[in-house]
């Protein structure tokens, strides 16, 4: 028993006030105890009621998310069997590289309300105040080394279909790993790795979805070309409900990818809004501009350049010129 029991005993009740009494014997706590868990809610931002003849009534919540509520209905055989929730981490991903150094179980979920220096792709910073999504999963694939890039691939399809089925909105993957609404950046992954040459010792997938956001935190060079669900929604979106639909998402894709990494691929081309269209990549001091005609085996991008040569990309910026024609 926790806090979160506490917590969620108070929210499921229906009149509002729940006696110490009955907390503490539907948690199977001393009445003592449940004071003192009060008390920690309390310091967290919770303003809870207390009336001496009727018990305890919840009034107002901080909007942080409860690991047991994220829990609830999720069939995690790997995916978030273990979830470490964090007030705030410098990065998720940092955190979960340390913790899988140290033995952490495959599937480990670390999640943060906000970082103080969340990493983006090619060195750049991720912002990530309150509000929106930071999570990092620890995974252990028995794959070779060369298959890991499919691992991005295979979140980005997670992270598409999440938004999509638990918002309705037509998210669409831009190579390698961006998630778009409308041409516009909702969300970005991060994967790292711990390998030797022959064998990977652990990948952290690292997620950021821009949610509830205020787009005015967005750094002014990237507000044009980002936005939050909650903007697009024009709604507060549930983040818990959105991180559980992940989560599922996630090992139903994981597995999947571990059975037949084709599927993976497959599923990717079908929410991609790269292939087809006029590109310009940018990277390691080079641009390139071609038609984006496919991705590979392994996930690198195919472009046809204008005379006809095909090259693949490991890493890049994409910027689509010209729409499919
Ligand atoms: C990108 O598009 O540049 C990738 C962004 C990845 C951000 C996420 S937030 C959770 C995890 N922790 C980090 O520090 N980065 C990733």
């Amino acid at each position: 028993m926790n806090k979160d029991d506490i917590l969620l005993a108070l929210r499921s009740s229906r009149s509002g006030f729940v006696s110490g009494a009955d907390l503490a014997a539907s948690t199977g706590v001393s009445r003592t105890a449940v004071w003192k868990h009060i008390k920690k809610l309390e310091r967290e931002g919770y303003l809870i009621e207390a009336i001496p003849s009727k018990g305890y009534r919840l009034t107002s919540s901080p909007d942080v998310m409860i690991v047991s509520d994220l829990k609830r209905g999720l069939k995690a055989r790997t995916i978030g069997r273990e979830i470490v929730h964090l007030t705030e981490t410098a990065s998720t991903n940092t955190l979960a590289m340390d913790l899988a150094h140290k033995g952490a179980a495959d599937g480990t979920v670390v999640i943060a309300e906000t970082q103080t220096g969340g990493k983006g792709r090619l060195g750049r910073a991720w912002t990530s105040p309150r509000g929106n999504l930071y999570l990092s999963v620890i995974l252990r694939p028995a794959v070779p080394v060369h298959k890991a890039p499919l691992i991005t691939l295979m979140g980005a399809v997670a992270v598409a279909a999440a938004i999509r089925e638990n918002l309705g909105i037509p998210a669409g993957i831009k190579w390698p790993n961006d998630i778009l609404i409308d041409g516009k950046k909702i969300a970005g992954l991060l994967t790292e790795m711990s390998a030797e040459p022959d064998r990977i010792r652990h990948i952290v997938l690292g997620i950021g979805v821009n949610v509830n956001m205020d787009v005015r935190e967005l750094p002014p060079e990237v507000r044009k070309t980002a936005t939050t669900l909650a903007a697009v929604t024009g709604t507060r979106v549930d983040r818990t409900a959105l991180a559980r639909t992940l989560l599922a998402g996630l090992e139903k894709w994981y597995q999947r990818f571990l059975k037949n990494e084709a599927d993976v691929l497959d599923a990717w081309k079908e929410l991609n809004v790269t292939l087809g269209n006029r590109v310009a990549v940018s990277g390691a001091g080079t641009m390139l501009e071609g038609l984006a005609r496919g991705i590979d085996a392994e996930g690198r991008l195919i472009i046809r350049l204008d005379d006809g040569t095909l090259r693949p990309v490991t890493a890049g910026d994409v910027t689509i010129v010209k729409g499919k024609t």
